[in-house]
């Protein structure tokens, strides 16, 4: 057997042991739950609700906690979506996802030969986009938050500069950027060690500069990472190796408050992310679609439900790259997408014809797990769902000047080119082209879900696209599919994005039968490893129980604490 099957089936054979037992976190309903992929920070989260902050006061926390304790992904140069449950009924949804600067082309990424340099849109100034997480963190607490700035980013100080313990996460990451934090000397003063190793796990990481960096704005607001000397460290760094970020970009970005998707899958209604994100749509598009075919009926060893599953994710994937994007530039049809009439049409001719397959395509998989998501219940009843996003492992790679924090690399999340794959391989039209001040078009999927106006879920995951395909799974799992939430949460998963025509699937994702079986039904299927981490709470009112559900077979160093 070759080295990578061997690796994989063992993966999957872990996954498979670890996900039979149930290791979630339980408490009465009435306590507050915190799950994100980290546990110092989903402590820090616990705490705040146990000092009497609420929900959006303990995601607040968490957001600057993550910034420190999980580098790759969690930060203050990126960007993302707050979904807010408020006790009293009202859903909301802030969008502090990064905006292309105002220097910014449409073919800023396209060479003279007509290709894109991958590198400039990943690894350089260039492929920064103006970052949301502080103003949109600022703005949640003004807003729906009780408790003072300074209490809310003590933790997160305290944590950067007595050091927090590097995890095996953090540690397989470290290694495999090494080469790349050598080159700039910003990253290594953090991210090496003094002998210019990496970290190794166990190790304490303190970090002095980004400690700093979050006394100042705890002690001076949004301004100083906007207008003041953050933004201005970052224009001046930016300038320096090419880029194109200016103070106007900083001084001129806003954080946007929305009405959320929302849907409903048998008697359950789903609050989810609207345009910039392409999650919440394309996720009830495929929960519309699903609907008639009456999973729960055919069960979860059915091959007809997995198809039907595939099925509507790949009807569903098509009309995201094709239909979506910043709602500040282009129409998006929500009202026609998310339609019960329009997916009855899909459900219909899923029943009728079976879609051949195209010519034979694999994909090259990176671990898409770079994005981190957490969930947040109070004892009141509020509830947050937060994804949020340097896009790749450690954004662009670029720290600026002393700040010490990582930037994101969000310009690849536009169509650089439309027509061509970006590192997702998603396959994406002009309505996500590059425009100057408009938001790259987003998979992130931070949902809540209610069932007889009572709160029963709150989840999210990284992954690129896959995040609205795990969501979709994990969630299906549960009300389809019987499994206990943490049954839900670790099961492998499959997804299909149309583009490529082939079906990924995590290792044991299906049996031999099942593979046998969706491949007669045209399917090619490529194995790869694991995916996405799927951080979620529910709340059941049958068993007067709250459920915390961290990913602990793809996010071992995270964790669901109750207060
Ligand atoms: O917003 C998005 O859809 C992407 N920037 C998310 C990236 C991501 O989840 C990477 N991790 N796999």
């Amino acid at each position: 057997m070759n080295r990578r099957i061997f690796l994989t089936q063992l993966a999957g054979l872990f996954l498979l042991i670890t996900s039979l037992p149930t290791h979630a976190t339980t408490a009465p309903i009435g306590n507050g739950m915190v799950v994100s992929e980290q546990i110092d920070a989903s402590k820090v989260g616990a705490d705040i609700l146990k000092q009497g902050g609420n929900a959006i006061d303990a995601a607040v926390a968490v957001g600057y906690a993550l910034a420190v304790t999980n580098p790759c992904c969690g930060n203050l140069g990126g960007g993302g979506f707050m979904l807010i449950h408020l006790a009293n009924g009202k859903t909301t949804f802030l969008n502090f996802r990064e905006k292309a600067p105002l220097k910014a082309t449409k073919t800023m990424f396209i060479e003279k030969d007509g290709t894109v340099d991958n590198n400039k849109l990943t690894n350089s100034y260039l492929a920064v986009a103006t970052p949301g997480t502080v103003l949109g963190l600022e703005t949640a607490r003004k807003k729906y938050g009780t408790m003072s700035r300074e209490k809310l980013i003590a933790p997160a100080i305290k944590l950067a500069k007595e050091g927090y313990r590097v995890n095996i996460n953090d540690a397989r990451q470290f290694k495999q950027y090494a080469h790349v934090f050598k080159e700039r000397p910003s990253v290594a003063k953090t991210f090496l060690k003094p002998n210019g190793e990496p970290y190794q796990a166990g190790d304490l990481l303190k970090q002095p500069q980004l400690a700093k960096t979050l006394q100042h704005i705890a002690k001076d607001g949004s301004d100083v990472f906007y207008k003041g000397d953050i933004a201005k460290a970052i224009v001046k760094a930016s300038q320096a190796d090419g880029g194109i970020l200016s103070m106007k970009d900083f001084a001129t970005y806003n954080v946007e408050e929305y009405h959320p998707i929302m849907c409903t899958y048998r008697d359950y209604v789903l609050y989810s992310s609207p345009p910039p994100s392409s999650g919440g749509v394309t996720l009830c598009e495929m929960l519309n679609i699903l609907e008639p075919l009456k999973l729960n009926e055919l069960g979860k060893r059915s091959a007809k439900s997995k198809r039907y599953i595939l099925e509507a994710m790949r009807y569903a994937f098509i009309d995201r790259n094709e239909s979506l994007g910043d709602p500040n530039f282009v129409n998006n049809p929500v009202v026609r997408l998310t339609s019960k009439t329009y997916a009855r049409n899909i459900s219909d001719k899923i029943l009728t014809t079976i879609n051949a397959p195209q010519a034979a395509q694999t994909t090259e998989l990176k671990e898409l797990s770079d994005t981190t998501h957490y969930s947040v219940v109070d004892k009141e009843g509020n509830a947050v769902a937060v994804t949020y996003t340097l896009n790749g492992f450690f954004g662009s790679k670029e720290i600026a000047g002393n700040t010490g924090f990582f930037l994101n690399d969000e310009m690849d999340d536009f169509a650089a080119a439309p027509g061509v794959a970006n590192k997702f391989g998603l396959v994406q039209g002009d309505n996500n082209a590059i425009a100057p001040g408009k938001r790259p078009l987003s998979s992130m999927t931070p949902t809540i879900v209610m069932q007889n106006n009572k709160l029963a879920f709150v989840l999210g995951s990284p992954g690129g696209p896959r995040i609205i395909t795990a969501v979709l799974l994990a969630f299906l799992n549960v009300v389809d599919f019987d499994m206990s939430l943490q049954q839900a949460v670790n099961a492998p998963r499959y997804h299909f994005q149309a583009i490529p025509d082939v079906v990924s699937m995590e290792p044991l994702a299906f049996s031999y039968w099942m593979a046998n079986a969706l491949r007669f039904y045209g399917y090619q299927l490529d194995q790869q490893s694991t995916w996405s981490a799927v951080e979620a709470i529910q709340i059941d009112p049958k068993e007067n129980v709250i459920i915390g559900a961290n990913d602990d077979v793809r996010r071992t160093a995270g964790g669901a604490v109750s207060t």
